[in-house]
């Protein structure tokens, strides 16, 4: 019989890419199987953020209820970015733990399993994301890491150091997982770095050609067969024309663009070292919006970012009326261990933080419910991924709304025109109509 991997994923996209790493390589080289059934697996993973203060802090008492339940004899390993900032910690507040592999170690999986107490958290470490074997949680949509680890210096972020430096993956490498994909039935690839549009910047041979972002995606939509691309996430300080042209003209990428913002106000932008300014990120929405009139544009926001004033708030209120974002993801700064911010001194009275992300997160669902209601009637090409259950299945318009319908597998994996019927705040309803 098989052994069994019970495997919980947190976090961002790479974060899911590299659990299907670590699924692909414990499958093949050690012949386990995934199960959702924790009291009957031999090895239980947890693949952590470590983003946000809230999520490390639960970590601890999932590990010890995980220990309660396990089988006798069961392995845990903790993996990703906690596992890369607490490193050793984990094993000292957790002795059951059993290894901790960080987010740049992930090929080390079939290695620290056969180790007691082994803790792998070298963010220098290289290989991790190269060449892996295939594993896809849906044969629909492939994700593919372009780049590992981050060379910007957010002051709020902990991600560079937990997955190290910024290094671009070879574009062969890249368009060669991609192709595999498409033979193997995806019509969709979504394309993962932290900040993909710096991509080409370092590559791990000197020699490499010099592509840069736009050039990657210029190359991959040859690909026959392939259909839609995705990507996530670029930095608006990177949007050059050339690339919100590419955007804008190549007709297999998709026309949702993620454009963090973090916060409305240059002051605050500057004490992020986000590079850019309000008047430069409304004037990338503008140009794309020129460019692209059909695109959707999702972001993320921090409120209460120290030293943020009752004016700054108002700031990225104000570019919030004048985008009117499609979609949100909205934060209480959380100070995180290794980042400058840390330091910061002025730091926002909790209440204020509450209150400014509970009027930013009303004023974002009256905008998008003003807006929603104009979709009544529309018709999207919808690309099926998921069966949903009664009777319905899913999946997304080019500019990434969720649409579901009547309907059952046949339609996986298949576009349809649907024209929408009723309006939904995260999901639309709709029928084929070809
Ligand atoms: N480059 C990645 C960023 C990863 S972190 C990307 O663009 O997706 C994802 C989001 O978490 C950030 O955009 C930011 O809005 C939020 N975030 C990061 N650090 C944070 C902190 N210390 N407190 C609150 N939110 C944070
Ligand atoms: Fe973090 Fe900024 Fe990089 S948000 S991941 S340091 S672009």
């Amino acid at each position: 019989m098989s052994k069994k991997l019970f495997i919980e994923t947190l976090g961002c996209a790479m974060n899911s890419r590299d659990s299907e790493h670590i699924i692909a390589a414990l499958k093949e080289k050690e012949g386990y199987e995934t199960t959702s059934n924790l009291k009957e697996a031999d090895l239980i993973l947890i693949n952590t953020c470590s983003v946000r203060e809230k999520p490390v802090a639960k970590l601890f008492s999932e590990l010890g209820v995980f220990n309660k339940k396990k089988k006798e004899g069961a392995k845990i390993g903790v993996c990703g970015c906690t596992a890369s900032h607490l490193g050793d910690e984990i094993i000292k507040r957790a002795p059951y733990v059993n290894f901790v592999l960080g987010a740049r170690n992930v090929s080390k999986i079939t290695e620290v399993l056969h180790k007691n107490k082994a803790v792998e958290v070298d963010i220098n470490y290289d290989e991790s994301e190269f060449a892996f074997d295939d594993f896809r949680t849906s044969p629909y949509k492939a994700y593919i890491n372009i780049s590992i680890g981050c060379d910007k210096q957010c002051t709020f972020c902990i991600v560079p150091k937990t997955r190290g430096d910024e290094i671009s993956i070879p574009d062969a490498l890249i368009i060669q997982e991609a192709q595999r994909a498409v033979d193997n039935g995806a019509k969709e690839i979504f394309l993962l770095g932290q900040n993909v549009n710096n991509y080409g910047r370092r590559f791990s041979s000197s020699e490499h050609e010099k592509v840069n972002f736009t050039e990657l995606l210029r190359r991959l939509s040859k690909i026959e067969g392939l259909k839609r691309i995705r990507f996530t996430s670029p930095h608006p300080f990177h949007m050059d024309d050339e690339f919100i042209k590419e955007f804008a003209t190549n007709p297999k990428i998709c026309k949702s663009m993620h454009m963090p913002l973090q916060s409305g106000s240059s002051k605050v932008l500057k004490d992020m070292k986000r590079g850019y300014t309000k008047e430069w990120f409304l004037n990338r929405v503008e140009k794309l919006r020129a460019m692209c009139p059909e695109v959707s544009i999702s972001t993320d926001i921090i409120v209460a970012f120290p030293g943020e004033s009752d004016a700054d708030f108002e700031e990225t209120i104000d570019v919030m009326k004048q985008v009117r974002f499609d979609q949100i993801f909205s934060f209480k700064y959380s100070p995180r261990p290794e980042t400058q911010a840390q330091h910061f001194s002025d730091v926002v009275d909790p209440e204020v933080a509450s209150e400014r992300l509970s009027y930013l997160q009303a004023l974002y669902t009256q905008l998008l419910d003003e807006k929603s209601q104009k979709q009544l009637g529309k018709v999207y090409k919808v690309y099926f991924e998921e069966l949903n259950a009664d009777g319905y299945v899913s999946g997304r318009s080019d500019n990434n709304l969720v649409i579901k319908t009547k309907g059952s597998e046949e339609l996986l994996g298949e576009f349809r025109d649907v024209k929408i019927t009723k309006i939904g705040r995260t999901i639309y309803t709709g029928e084929i109509v070809a």
